[in-house]
């Protein structure tokens, strides 16, 4: 075996044997270090004889390249399996697909009231926002409840430490509001926002809750008015086949007053609970605006009238997907929100 050969052998052994980094580098200085035996045997070209020095030539110059890409191959392989030890030392394995990221959405509430916006909207209703934070004033004594009146009990209300100043307990302060501004225009609006109240947490009731409140006022606004309107606004949110139900009912805001009802289907196993009983869920308050708040809000009771309701959105959500609980809404929980 020429002596080229026996080289360029040794030297593959001694690689293939390499175990680690540290052996490789040992074994790099060995053969191509400055006096490494492949780098001398580069260096020896020049003192062979002429006949041989093609050859030989030839020979070392691709026993050179050839350990050369073995001994990077070995390098670069090292590199990976310590890369990969390290990021399975922090638990990670990269060889895992990715977990697909989860698409955001509206939740259920938003989706509601945007809803019905759009019947509203189809009706001629313009939103109008009003503030959370009210007066007592305002939520109380303009709508006709002045201190210490009886009604105010239809409301536990929240009060901050600042002596009338509360969270609004409905949304009708709201036709104050709109009023002072728009007089003496005619107003059809809706107020959409939250409300709070101070009460025992049920699947019926929460303390904190959407409403909505419309507000149209005009010259011969009549109850068929409100009749046409919330009949249109069930049906179009619950379907021609849907019955409503219209009681007479109090509110010091409004005479006369009335209630809006919509029949929960029997075959709902929790019907008796979330109906009382009846058969009935309560969607929505509302009335003829009183002369009292008309006068209030700067309107002349004998020029204008008016209706105003209110209705919870969150039970309008419960009627539409059979939700048995209220407090869904606000539990946050990504198994009940991710349905919608
Ligand atoms: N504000 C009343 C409530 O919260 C609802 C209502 C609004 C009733 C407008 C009549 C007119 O119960």
């Amino acid at each position: 075996m020429s002596a080229l050969a026996e080289l360029e052998l040794r030297a593959r052994t001694e690689l293939d044997a390499c175990a680690d980094e540290t052996a490789l580098r040992a074994w790099h200085t060995k053969y191509f270090g400055k006096q490494g035996e492949v780098s001398l045997a580069l260096k020896k070209i020049g003192e062979v004889p002429p006949a041989e020095k093609r050859a030989y030539g030839q020979e070392a110059n691709r026993i050179k390249e050839s350990l050369t890409q073995a001994h990077d191959a070995k390098w670069a392989s090292f590199k990976e399996q310590s890369l990969q030890r390290e990021l399975t030392s922090q638990g990670l394995d990269v060889t895992l697909p990715g977990r697909p990221l989860q698409r955001g959405r509206l939740h259920l509430a938003t989706q509601t009231l945007r809803e019905i916006y759009a019947v509203f909207a189809d009706l001629g209703f313009q939103i109008y926002r009003s503030r959370e934070v009210e007066s007592d004033e305002n939520n109380f004594e303009l709508l006709n409840m002045p201190p210490h009146h009886p009604a105010r009990d239809m409301w536990d209300t929240f009060h901050t430490t600042t002596p009338g100043v509360l969270l609004r307990t409905h949304t009708s302060p709201g036709q104050i509001h709109v009023m002072r501004e728009l007089c003496p225009e005619p107003i059809r609006v809706i107020l959409p926002g939250m409300c709070y109240r101070y009460e025992a947490i049920t699947p019926r009731t929460e303390i904190m809750f959407h409403q909505i409140e419309g507000l149209a006022v005009g010259e011969h606004i009549t109850m068929a008015d409100l009749k046409g309107t919330v009949t249109a606004f069930a049906r179009r949110m619950f379907g021609d086949e849907r019955k409503i139900r219209i009681r007479s009912s109090y509110f010091p805001f409004t005479e006369p007053s009335i209630e809006v009802d919509v029949d929960w289907p029997k075959e709902d196993p929790n019907a008796d609970r979330l109906t009382k009983g009846t058969g009935w869920l309560e969607i929505m308050g509302a009335g003829m605006v009183h002369p009292v708040v008309l006068r209030n809000g700067g309107y002349d009771p004998d020029k204008f009238s008016g209706f105003a309701f209110g209705m919870g959105p969150q039970r309008i959500a419960m009627l539409k997907f059979g939700i048995d609980d209220i407090r869904q809404f606000w539990a946050n929980d990504l198994r009940f929100l991710g349905q919608f």
